[in-house]
């Protein structure tokens, strides 16, 4: 069942419903963590680079197949050249891999909400709590089921722009917020050592992980490499800006990956003086930190609250996007009502969602790759397939259609200013950097080479 394409409004719509993508977990809970192990300000650096070159290109790329299309992924790349379908079957891959987990730290984020409007700050500060929480058994699963039945729910009714409407009244709250915390943070005692590791690059901290582990953070944050982009695309208006629209969410996204950063890093600096071990504290990072730092403060309980209720908005557009892209792929291919569809991805996220979880605790003896099974999975979605769908999309749209179909679409609506630039890196620099980072990133995981 093909779903009614509407028209975004104007260029404000467009792009606050691809910024509510967009910005969610990724800028809040991966960022600052993933910077924060990659040696911080060389992360940093890193990110920035690929976000203005190989980021910007992809976007632009994306968002005009989808506009030129006027259709999702597996239809776009059909539609566009019959054979190249199966770039959009890939891309489709990405999202299923994705809920389930994205649904887990959903689930954590509605507990410490529930711990901050109890008046439990003080308890979550603690060093075990989060620990505590995560390896047991039931407690995270209770807490993931409430998360994926709101996303769900949402869909079902079709609800999606109410929810729309209420986080862009809600996600200037979340920045503002964001920012003073932030300040908040680099005002405490040691924490100024924290924040000049975040944007100090040194160099000899540099090495391909850094690289492969930006290139997969940015794909991820910009919900790039899985479709996500053309479909929103492919409701953009013909007279938009599209270059300029396109700059003002990857502003918008990294701006708010780095508030995050500031946030959280100069904080964990503050509370254990530089140790290494809680510099690399993985995908905990921020349910450690924080919770530390609203503990020290005045009204901290309040602050706290406030604070994941946002967290809550911003994962949840992100999450809802990710089932309705599942939701709309199931329908155009197998013909499915709707409904059924919701229901079926409701079911298949609770259990593919469950290893992530039980990763933490009961079953934290299995380790694919060396992984738990949260980063397993956040390691084949952003590091493997996105890279490769990513590469695949630079050969389409370089070599298949060219770039000129791109520019063409992109001057519909206002000149290209960095059509030189987009040309550049969709037909060279992208490709050739994606395949090297991804078979040194594969590699360094099967234990081959040490990157
Ligand atoms: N970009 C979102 C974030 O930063 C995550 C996401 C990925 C959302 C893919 C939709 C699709 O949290």
């Amino acid at each position: 069942m093909e779903k009614k394409r509407s028209n975004f409004s104007g260029k404000i719509g467009f792009v606050l419903a691809a910024a509510g993508s967009a910005v969610g977990l990724g800028n809040l809970w991966r960022f600052p963590y993933l910077a924060a192990k990659y040696g911080g300000g060389i992360f940093l650096l890193v990110y920035v680079i690929l976000a203005v070159t190989f980021g910007f290109a992809l976007t632009i790329g994306e968002v005009a197949i989808g506009r030129k299309s006027g259709l999702s992924a597996i239809g776009a790349f059909q539609k566009l050249s019959e054979k190249y379908a199966f770039i959009g079957y890939l891309a489709a891959l990405v999202p299923i891999i994705i809920l389930p987990y994205y649904c887990v730290i959903g689930g954590w984020v509605i507990k410490y909400l529930s711990v901050f409007l109890t008046g439990n700050a003080a308890a979550a500060a603690q060093d075990v709590y989060f620990g505590a929480f995560t390896s047991q058994a039931i407690e995270p699963i209770l807490w993931l089921f409430v998360f994926v039945v709101v996303t769900t729910v949402v869909v079902y009714r079709g609800v999606e722009q109410g929810v729309e409407k209420v986080s862009k009244f809600l996600m200037p709250i979340l920045v503002i917020l964001t920012i003073c915390i932030a300040l908040y943070s680099i005002t405490m005692p040691g924490a100024f050592e924290g924040f000049l590791y975040y944007v100090t690059p040194d160099f000899s901290k540099f090495s391909m992980t850094t690289v492969v582990g930006a290139m997969g953070q940015l794909f991820y944050s910009m919900s790039l490499a899985m479709g996500i982009m053309i479909t929103y695309g492919s409701y953009m208006k013909k007279d938009v800006d599209l270059e300029k629209s396109v700059k003002q969410i990857e502003v918008f996204d990294t701006g708010i990956a780095f508030f995050a950063g500031m946030m959280i890093i100069p904080a964990v600096f503050a509370f254990s003086g530089g140790d290494a071990s809680a510099i690399n504290a993985g995908p905990g990072l921020m349910f450690i930190t924080l919770p530390k730092v609203f503990a020290s403060m005045p009204m901290g309980n309040f602050i706290g609250a406030a604070f994941f209720l946002l967290v809550l908005f911003a994962a949840l557009t992100s999450s809802i996007s990710l089932m309705e892209t599942i939701i709309s792929i199931f329908c155009d291919k197998f013909g499915w009502h709707r409904h059924q569809a919701t229901l079926l991805v409701f079911g298949m996220t609770m259990v593919v969602a469950l290893p992530s979880t039980l990763g933490f605790g009961i079953w934290s003896g299995i380790t694919p790759l060396g992984m738990d099974f949260l980063t397993f999975f956040d390691f084949v979605s952003n590091s493997v397939l996105m890279p490769v769908v990513a590469f695949l999309t630079c050969i389409f749209i370089g070599y298949v259609i060219k770039p000129e179909a791109i520019v063409k679409e992109v001057k519909i609506s206002s000149p290209f200013k960095n059509e030189k630039l987009f040309k550049v890196v969709i037909k060279y620099i992208a490709p050739i950097c994606i395949v090297v980072i991804l078979v040194t990133s594969i590699l360094s995981a099967f234990g081959f080479m040490t990157i």
